[in-house]
């Protein structure tokens, strides 16, 4: 199976469908990812906070893939923005993950209280000049951060990676980034479970229309909405469920209807609100 590929703002591309690895406990992350590998994922999210990338590095290591076929991205914890701590910080991933160096290194969360996301982001400019990141992005940016962090750097991140499904869509940081050309990684696509996603009727509907699982229709749903996913599951049977959503494609009606889904007061959060996490 081919995975899609989209083509980032500093011409590199990243696999449109990948497998995010927050929450699976540190030793239980070699067979997962050794899992979806073998199942046929090549993008793998992981952060340093996970506390998983060794977990990550061994399997990669032990999977023979050929390093350019394969795309991890890692992310930079809110305590190591200061000084020359993402230096330290990116060292000490890359060597837990076994790499020389990752596809996409993200700062994981503004932290707008310190006020030094502005400096995280410049110095992962240096880091990607330095080979140890080939692109770089942001997470949990609202539009104000994007904003400075664009203005006062004079680089655009490649992605920025936000809370984003059905309840929960984002459509004022989704419409500035795709305006300045910056990719949009939804996290939590599937709600994280923490709400009933799968029996709403519109994707209840969409699902039962192309006699897929509702969780395909919300992936499918993503996908043809532009944004990069990467869904978390620790079971075989899921994680093929979830890679398998190539083969049908949802009607405009059947994506307007899911479009409809969010309330727009923020009720849809299942995360914490980016300017509480400091
Ligand atoms: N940047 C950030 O701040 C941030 C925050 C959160 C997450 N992320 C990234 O985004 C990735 C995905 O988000 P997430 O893990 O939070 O949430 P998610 O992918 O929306 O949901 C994962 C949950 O859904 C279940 N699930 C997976 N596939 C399913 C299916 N086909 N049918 C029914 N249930 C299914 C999983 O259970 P089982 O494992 O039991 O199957 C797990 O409980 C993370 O792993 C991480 O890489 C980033």
């Amino acid at each position: 199976m081919t995975i899609p590929a989209l083509e980032l703002n500093d011409g590199h591309s990243i696999p449109q469908l990948g497998y995010g690895v927050f929450k699976v406990p540190a030793d239980e992350t070699e067979r997962a990812v050794s899992q979806a590998l073998e199942i046929g994922y090549r993008h793998i999210d992981t952060a340093a906070i996970y506390g998983n990338e060794e977990g990550v590095g061994a399997a990669i290591a032990a999977s023979g893939i050929p390093r350019d076929e394969l795309f991890i991205t890692t992310k930079l914890w809110n305590d190591r923005h200061h000084g020359d701590e993402p230096n330290a910080a990116i060292a000490e991933s890359l060597e837990k993950l076994g790499l020389e160096n990752v596809d996409l290194y993200l700062v994981h969360w503004p932290t707008p209280a310190k006020d030094d996301y502005v400096h995280a982001f410049a110095k992962l400019i240096e880091l990607r000049d330095a080979g140890l990141t080939r692109s770089i992005g942001v997470s949990n940016f609202l539009v104000p951060h994007l904003e400075r962090v664009v203005a006062e750097t004079g680089v655009t991140p490649a992605v920025n990676q936000i809370e984003l499904h059905p309840a929960y869509q984002q459509r004022d940081v989704v419409d500035w980034a795709t305006e300045h050309g910056i990719r949009i990684e939804s996290w939590g696509p599937l709600g994280q479970g923490k709400y009933d996603l799968f029996g709403t009727p519109a994707i209840a509907e969409a699902a039962a229309a192309h006699d897929v699982t509702p969780a395909q229709a919300v992936l499918r749903w993503h996908l043809q909405k532009g944004f990069i996913v990467f869904p978390k599951s620790v079971r075989a049977e899921r994680l093929r469920e979830n890679l398998d959503v190539f083969g049908f494609e949802l009607t405009d009606a059947e994506m307007a209807k899911i479009d409809a889904l969010d309330p727009l007061d923020g009720s849809g959060r299942v995360g914490s609100h980016p300017d509480d996490v400091n």
